[in-house]
């Protein structure tokens, strides 16, 4: 099973990063989104993330203008009709993405894998509203995508070893590390990041300490890369706030339930760094 095309779906944060790391890897890449506006964003997050590697000699001139050479955008799904791997990046919501695979399906050639980045949806579900369910797939990029390492690949119930296997070689094609999972809720990254998150949350709710305070506990004190609740500001707390609930709702256990105080700032419309304000101020 060669991959040679790929689309993407979806220009945002995590489209435009998985856009990116397949075109420096040398894919065909076609970028699809509704508006020519969310496109042009995407573009632009590509562009800057580019230089930025460029001025830190991690990529040659060449490689930053061939990469740049090897995306297309667009806002006709038709257009990515010859890809021989999709992968779905749009909002995390689970109507939203059937509905998304459903389109897809009916319009890609029939060899082609369909895979999606969701951060906490069944991928049993979304196969299963397709009509090739053996040749869908989770595909988990880390945000930032050009810098993260991880990809957890994920097994739906249905998903074929071949297809596995291929998702698998594209991942390592890409310089990234895959990691095998099977489709339960939250994975495994998000089964054990959001909890710590929520606990975070709660700890400042309830006034143990400052979010600074509780930020650096878990920097100096486990060697985080990032405090709990600066990680959230750049994942997106709505993103947070839906992952927490899939966990709540399918597994069934109180100890999911998301923090009081995480549910209020999302409905503030306070999201974090995309939103210009969530913990801390952007
Ligand atoms: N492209 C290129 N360069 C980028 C970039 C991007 N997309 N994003 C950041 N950089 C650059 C920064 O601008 C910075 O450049 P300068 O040194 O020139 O300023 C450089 O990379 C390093 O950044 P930082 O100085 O902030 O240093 P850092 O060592 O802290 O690295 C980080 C940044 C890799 C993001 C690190 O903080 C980190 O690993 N944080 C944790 C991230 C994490 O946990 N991600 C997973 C989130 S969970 C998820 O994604 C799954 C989900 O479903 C919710």
């Amino acid at each position: 099973m060669k991959i040679a095309k790929v689309g993407v779906l979806g220009a945002g944060q995590m489209g435009n990063g998985i856009a990116q790391v397949f075109a420096v890897a040398g894919f065909n890449i076609t970028m699809r989104d509704l508006s020519s506006e969310a496109l042009d964003k995407g573009l632009n997050t590509i562009k800057k993330s580019l230089g930025k590697l460029l001025e830190k000699a991690k990529l040659s001139p060449e490689q930053h203008n061939q990469a740049l050479a090897n995306i297309k955008t667009t806002t006709a799904l038709t257009d990515l009709q010859d890809c021989d791997l999709i992968i779905e990046a749009v909002t995390e919501n689970p109507d939203l993405k059937i509905k998304v695979f459903q389109e897809i399906d009916a319009t890609v050639k029939p060899e082609a894998i369909l895979a999606t980045n969701t951060s906490s949806i069944s991928i049993t579900q979304i196969a299963a509203a397709t009509k090739r369910p053996s040749q869908v797939i989770g595909m988990h990029f880390m945000n930032p995508v050009p810098l993260m390492q991880l990809v957890e690949v994920i097994r739906a119930i249905q998903t074929a070893d071949e297809v596995y296997m291929a998702v698998e070689d594209a991942a390592k094609a890409v310089g990234k590390t895959p990691v095998e999972v099977n489709d339960y809720p939250g994975f495994v990254a998000n089964r054990i990041l959001m909890p710590m998150i929520n606990e975070a949350i709660y700890c400042l709710m309830e006034g143990v300490a400052s979010k600074e305070a509780i930020d650096t506990v878990m920097k100096l004190g486990m060697n985080h890369p990032m405090g709990p609740l600066t990680l959230a500001d750049l994942i997106g707390l709505d993103t947070c706030l839906a992952i927490m609930e899939v966990l709540h709702r399918d597994l069934g256990d109180s100890k999911y339930r998301p923090c009081p105080l995480l549910k209020k700032m999302v409905l503030a419309g306070w999201l974090g760094r995309k939103s210009g304000r969530g913990f801390y101020s952007y």
